[in-house]
């Protein structure tokens, strides 16, 4: 494989740290400028080592499909996830993945997101309740706690806010380690995530056997009771793996999903108010499934957000078979290739105008998104697509409904979000954002 590389368009890149750096700072920025250099394909180093960027058309959609079973996920990322969230999702393929994967998603079938926005109504009123007065709220951190109330309450049965606050302190880092150098030295990232790890599963394997005995209606009950036709069930470890991964997986993105919304509605005051007069005789507890679905205006709104800056830009696999590419390149068994969704998602031969900001283009007349089947993925596609696809609408569509029914949103005119790409989308300030009562 070694010498087969050597040979592939791309950079060879600086011993151990690679192009790390400068992907952290420089996002997708660093992607598109390579891809001009070097091509669709081209290779680049990371910590973990060589690994193939394939940013072609029509790849991302290929290789996330994974028909034909040419890439797996689990060796992709068991030296990045694994140590972090061993038997989680992310690490499984085929049968295995199959077998969770139906588990899990009873989490997220009709009945249960109906019961969840029943439950939902009153963490929000909570979360505004504390950023009432301020005139300007930091929104970022201010959805940070909405997500983790919200999974805490639905998917742990918690409610106690110092042990949420603990559980703050020790996911962050778990997210960041996922993705950082691999050094477990104290003070380096992937240190404290490991050490996030750690307490975390010591703490919830210690709920395992009361909630065995006692189950509530929250999701670890469910999970403990859970079993296949054949009557497995998941051993504990993996009870409490799947759920800190479920944790992790809405935690970060619905909360920078959000906020770029907020960012955009505040910009883009036409589309505050078009957003408003569709949720403003909503009341949140009389909402139900078909009729959160049914906002399309909202919904048009938030694909927009979400299509220019993705809260999961990138992903990756690994190569289970030779990909033959071209004439002149192929890519070899075992190979970790990185696929992008967000290049396709600011490509001009699939939207017009991407730079700017225009919720029309998915209205119904417009329908950009439907024109190629590989131009909008916020939420991935195939095996590994997201599973809380729905939930993230129902928390964005439910809060953004209690702000613009009392707030105008608004930022200074000069005020520009400066984000972090890299390894998911965040703002590198809270996002303050000005909260004038209507
Ligand atoms: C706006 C919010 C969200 C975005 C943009 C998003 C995006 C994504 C994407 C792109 C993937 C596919 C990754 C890959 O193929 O490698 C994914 C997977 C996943 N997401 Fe989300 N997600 C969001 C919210 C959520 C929420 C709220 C949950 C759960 C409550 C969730 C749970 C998951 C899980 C469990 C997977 C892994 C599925 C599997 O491997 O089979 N996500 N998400």
């Amino acid at each position: 494989m070694k010498t087969i590389l050597e040979n592939f368009p791309g950079r060879k890149g600086l011993p151990i740290v690679g192009e790390f750096l400068n992907i952290a700072k420089q996002g997708i920025r660093f992607f598109e400028n390579e891809k001009e250099k070097y091509g669709e394909v081209y290779k680049f180093r990371m910590p973990t080592g060589m690994v193939v960027g394939f940013f072609g058309e029509k790849s991302a959609i290929e290789l996330l499909k994974n028909d034909g079973n040419i890439v797996n996920i689990g060796n992709a990322t068991k030296d990045l996830v694994g140590p972090i969230y061993p038997n989680s999702i992310m690490l499984m393929d085929g049968a295995q993945h199959k077998k969770d994967r139906s588990i899990l998603m009873e989490a997220f079938k009709k009945q249960a997101l109906q019961e969840y926005i029943q439950k939902l109504p009153t963490i929000i009123h909570k979360t505004i309740n504390e950023i009432r007065g301020n005139k300007v709220v930091e929104v970022y951190p201010l959805f940070k706690t909405l997500t983790l109330r919200i999974a805490g309450k639905l998917f742990f049965g918690i409610e106690d806010e110092a042990f949420i606050k603990k559980i703050n302190e020790a996911i962050t880092p778990m997210g960041k380690a996922m993705v950082s150098i691999p050094l477990n030295i104290p003070g380096m990232v992937y240190h404290k995530g490991l050490k996030g790890r750690k307490y975390l599963s010591k703490e919830f394997l210690k709920l395992v056997p009361e909630k065995r005995k006692n189950p509530g209606a929250d999701f670890f009950s469910k999970l403990c009771l859970a079993s296949n036709e054949e009557g497995e069930t998941f051993t504990d470890e993996a009870i409490v793996d799947h759920l800190l991964f479920l944790y992790q997986a809405a935690y970060d993105t619905t909360s920078w999903a959000m906020s770029y919304l907020v960012y955009n509605l505040s910009k883009h005051k036409e589309w505050q108010d078009k957003m408003r007069a569709e949720l403003n005789d909503l009341v949140l507890e009389e909402l139900d499934l078909k009729t959160i679905l049914g906002l399309e205006v909202s919904m048009m709104i938030f694909n927009e957000s979400m299509r220019m800056a993705p809260s999961v830009p990138l992903t990756i696999r690994e190569a289970n078979v030779d990909i033959k590419v071209d004439e002149k390149i192929t890519i070899p068994k075992g190979t970790k290739i990185w696929v992008s969704m967000a290049m396709g998602m600011r490509n001009p031969k699939h939207w017009k105008n991407p730079e700017i900001f225009d919720p029309t283009r998915f209205d119904i007349e417009r329908e950009e998104h439907k024109k190629c089947p590989h131009a909008f993925l916020p939420f991935g596609a195939g095996p590994h697509q997201c599973m809380g696809r729905v939930f993230a609408e129902i928390i964005v569509k439910m809060m953004m409904t209690s702000i613009l029914q009392e707030f105008k949103l608004s930022v200074p005119n000069d005020y520009v979000l400066p984000i972090s790409e890299f390894p998911i989308m965040r703002p590198k300030d809270g996002l303050p954002t000005i909260f004038e009562k209507i």
